[in-house]
């Protein structure tokens, strides 16, 4: 079989390792890749947002499975013009795409349906969001509506700081149009899990659970990130919770979806009055696959499969209990201005420990050596029989990679450790 993997991050690379591991796959292709796919499939240097160079490719070289990664490409609608010539690929069509896409439309689909979710109000204009800032309670949340790779979002402890991301995004434009709407949002207080599950137009299929670290700093201080590290363990939340987040939030989500297919991720926070949903994405998250698909034991390019004919149902997936934790080497800058094109050592040897993997983020691979490009670098991935093992483990590896510049959160996992596993 061949398989296409669009994508170029961490996350592509834990999904084109983990569909490698199927026995009939004779060759993935991976566009654009990285340094680490590399080592595992052929990188195409197709774009993830060219989605007609990549409709071409996969028609001309007869595909038999496409998986997308990133959240651009099936807001732009790849699936549906793949699906139109027949060609097989996973991931949800445009309309469904748009609850990652447009916030506006997440948030009034969550309010029609009844899923629990922060009050909100839409603003169209820049005199309409400062108004109503001026009747919020602080901390209030400003969100740009479009797609903004993470920098869309300010929590904003005082009007004032309101106020500044409503003339970024509205007025300065900063964002482009992805800010010509923004969402004013009431603050949530709790813990945030990410939550995703595999669906297939019918029925859906829950994932390990996991949690981000966004801020560039120990203690969750500085800027948020693309996700500074993560963990999985079966103890975030508990099992009442959990069924409660399927029943009142997962569930009315895909009944009310018209045959969403692909990968369904709830950004959800755990309050006082029960879980609540702070946005979904229609993808994987980064890093969090980086630590549930080494906990899957079921083979993903089957269940990729069944997700795209429908019979989702029929399989029951299995999962390590083990835990897992990445840790993420950033370039030191991140997420600021940074320098690329860092020869990176020390990959083999961190490879090499018990339970590590290494995922490639931001990478390059040049006659045979890898160089950095790009703000978040690696994802250093241990698994073990405890949480804490596992982070010792994945600090260990940190510890033996090279590279000028590196950089990395100390404190990845403390939460979790808190949990007792
Ligand atoms: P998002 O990009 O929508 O996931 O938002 C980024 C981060 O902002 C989330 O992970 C939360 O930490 C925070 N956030 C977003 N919306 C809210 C909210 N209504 N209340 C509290 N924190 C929020
Ligand atoms: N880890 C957050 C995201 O993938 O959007």
């Amino acid at each position: 079989m061949k398989i296409l993997v669009i994508g170029s991050g961490g996350r592509e690379h834990a999904i084109v390792d983990a569909i490698g591991r199927h026995p009939q796959v004779k060759q993935i292709y991976a566009a654009p890749g990285n340094g680490g796919t590399a080592g595992l499939a052929t990188n195409v240097s197709i774009a993830a947002d060219d989605i007609h160079g990549l409709f071409e490719f996969a028609r001309n070289e007869r595909m038999d499975l496409t998986f997308v990664g990133p959240e651009v490409p099936l807001s732009l609608g790849v699936v549906d013009l793949f699906q139109k010539d027949g060609l097989k690929i996973v991931g949800p069509n445009a309309a469904n795409a748009r609850l990652e896409s447009s916030k506006s439309f997440a948030k009034q689909f969550f309010r029609e349906h009844k899923i629990p979710t922060a009050d909100f109000w839409p603003c169209q204009s820049a005199a309409e969001a400062y108004a109503r800032l001026d009747s919020m309670r602080y901390p209030a949340v400003v969100k740009a509506d479009g797609l903004a790779a993470g920098k869309g979002v300010v929590v904003a402890e005082t009007r004032e700081q309101a106020r500044a991301a409503v003339r970024d995004f509205m007025e300065s434009g900063t964002l482009g149009t992805a800010g010509s709407t923004v969402v004013i949002e009431e603050f949530l207080t709790g813990e945030e899990v990410s939550f995703m599950v595999f669906a297939d137009g019918e029925s859906a299929q829950p994932m390990v659970m996991a949690q981000d670290h966004k801020r560039r700093f120990d203690g969750d201080k500085g800027p948020n990130t693309g996700g500074m590290g993560a963990y999985s363990i079966d103890t975030i939340l508990s099992p009442e919770q959990h069924d409660e987040v399927m029943r009142a939030i997962i569930r009315p989500t895909l009944k009310n979806a018209v045959n969403f297919a692909g990968i369904l991720y709830a950004g959800l926070m755990i309050t006082a009055t029960g879980p609540k949903i702070i946005e979904y994405n229609t993808r994987f998250g980064d890093p969090e696959t980086q630590v549930v698909l080494p906990r899957l034991k079921s083979d993903l390019l089957e269940v990729l499969f069944d997700i795209a004919e429908h019979r989702l149902d029929s399989r029951k997936l299995e999962w390590d209990p083990e835990p897992a934790a990445t840790i993420a080497l950033v370039a030191s800058g991140y997420p600021g201005k940074i320098e690329n094109g860092k020869r990176i050592t020390g990959l083999e040897k961190a490879g090499r420990q018990e339970g590590v993997k290494v995922y490639h983020a931001g990478t390059r691979m040049e006659d045979g050596s890898v160089f950095t490009s790009g703000g978040r670098v690696l994802n250093v991935t241990a698994r073990a029989a405890t949480l804490t093992q596992a982070l010792d483990r994945a600090y260990a590896a940190c510890e033996m990679i090279e590279f000028e510049g590196k950089d990395y959160r100390r404190d990845i996992g403390r939460k979790g450790m808190a949990k007792k596993r």
